[in-house]
């Protein structure tokens, strides 16, 4: 099985990768680390817990994260996510689970440290916790195996015109990581916005007529009410676990190798992801940038997942 560690701020969809991460039999989630960037990490970590509550994920380390960029205040996507990061499904008597006692930086460079290069990172949140730990304590950058992430576009983005929340939301941790020279998966909203939840699927998840899946159609139907108001979209992008099908099966997204600049200093531009798609400044590929999705192929994976929950 592929180690994994999820770095996440759920976040709707941060919670949808999280069940993926924690069930699906390819995959050997070894920690969970939370972030802000959804909301507050407090109410990300809280959240991460009562999930892994709900889908009883009781032997996986959730470690809290950085509480703000590295460089800049935090700024949250209350407007899709909800004052709680979690709105919708009724979570308000489920009882998180304990907190681990590692700061999250801490958890990732010692996992990392003690590992023989064979982790995959997957970050569904800004950067911040990545970056943090790779300054910290660069003997780790070799260690990693590879970095999975959601983040970015190549064209338009979805909190500016220019650019992807994440990546907007902490974009010198994202400069970090994009130059530390490991093998890097990048899930843009090129992709992401294929993975549409339509109300068939939320229908088929109901009709499982258990626990997760039920949860999962909770947090899809106040996702697309979000994605209806703020966007018009029919259906809401299931973005993140986009990132971890990435890595269950490397062929479900198709794209290119290119360099990616982190936009850090643009008046309208900050955080955009610069994708020399034509090769025009000459700079080495530092990123496998996702295009094309198979969807039915991604949905058949997240159903079959979620359908193995007791
Ligand atoms: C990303 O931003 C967050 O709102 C989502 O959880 C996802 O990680 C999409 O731009
Ligand atoms: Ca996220």
């Amino acid at each position: 099985r592929q180690k994994i560690i999820l770095d996440c701020d759920p976040g709707h969809d941060d919670a949808i990768a999280l069940l993926l991460a924690a069930r699906h039999p390819a995959l050997e989630l070894l920690a969970i680390t939370t972030v802000a960037g959804n909301q507050s990490v407090e109410k990300t970590s809280t959240n991460a817990l009562k999930v892994c509550s709900v889908a009883k994920i009781l032997n996986v380390p959730v470690a809290r994260g950085m509480h703000q960029p590295l460089l800049r205040p935090a700024r949250f996507a209350t407007d899709i996510h909800g004052e709680s990061g979690l709105d919708g499904p009724e979570l308000s008597s489920i009882a998180p689970l304990p907190l681990a006692s590692q700061h999250a930086v801490d958890l990732l460079i010692e996992l990392l440290l003690q590992s023989d290069g064979d982790i995959i990172l997957i970050p569904t949140g800004p950067l911040t916790n990545i970056a943090a730990a790779m300054r910290r304590e660069p003997a780790i950058v070799p260690k990693i195996q590879a970095i999975s992430l959601m983040g970015g576009a190549i064209s338009v983005g979805n909190v500016t015109t220019s650019a992807e929340f994440n990546i907007w939301a902490d974009p010198e941790a994202a400069a970090i990581v994009f130059a530390c020279g490991r093998p890097i998966t990048m899930v843009p909203l090129e992709v992401t916005h294929q993975a549409l939840a339509t109300e068939e699927i939320i229908q088929r998840l109901r009709a499982m007529g258990r626990p997760v899946p039920t949860f999962v159609a909770d947090l899809l139907h106040y996702f697309a009410d979000s994605y209806r108001q703020v966007f018009g979209f029919p259906a809401p992008p299931i973005h993140d676990p986009c990132a971890v099908a990435a890595v269950i099966d490397p062929d479900i997204i198709s794209g290119w190798e290119m360099h990616v600049a982190i936009e850090t200093q643009g008046e309208w531009t900050l955080g955009r992801t610069v994708c020399d798609i034509y090769g025009k400044t000459g700079l080495p590929a530092n990123a496998r940038v996702g295009y094309g999705l198979q969807v039915e192929k991604f949905w058949t994976l997240l159903l079959d997942t979620f359908q193995a929950y007791d």
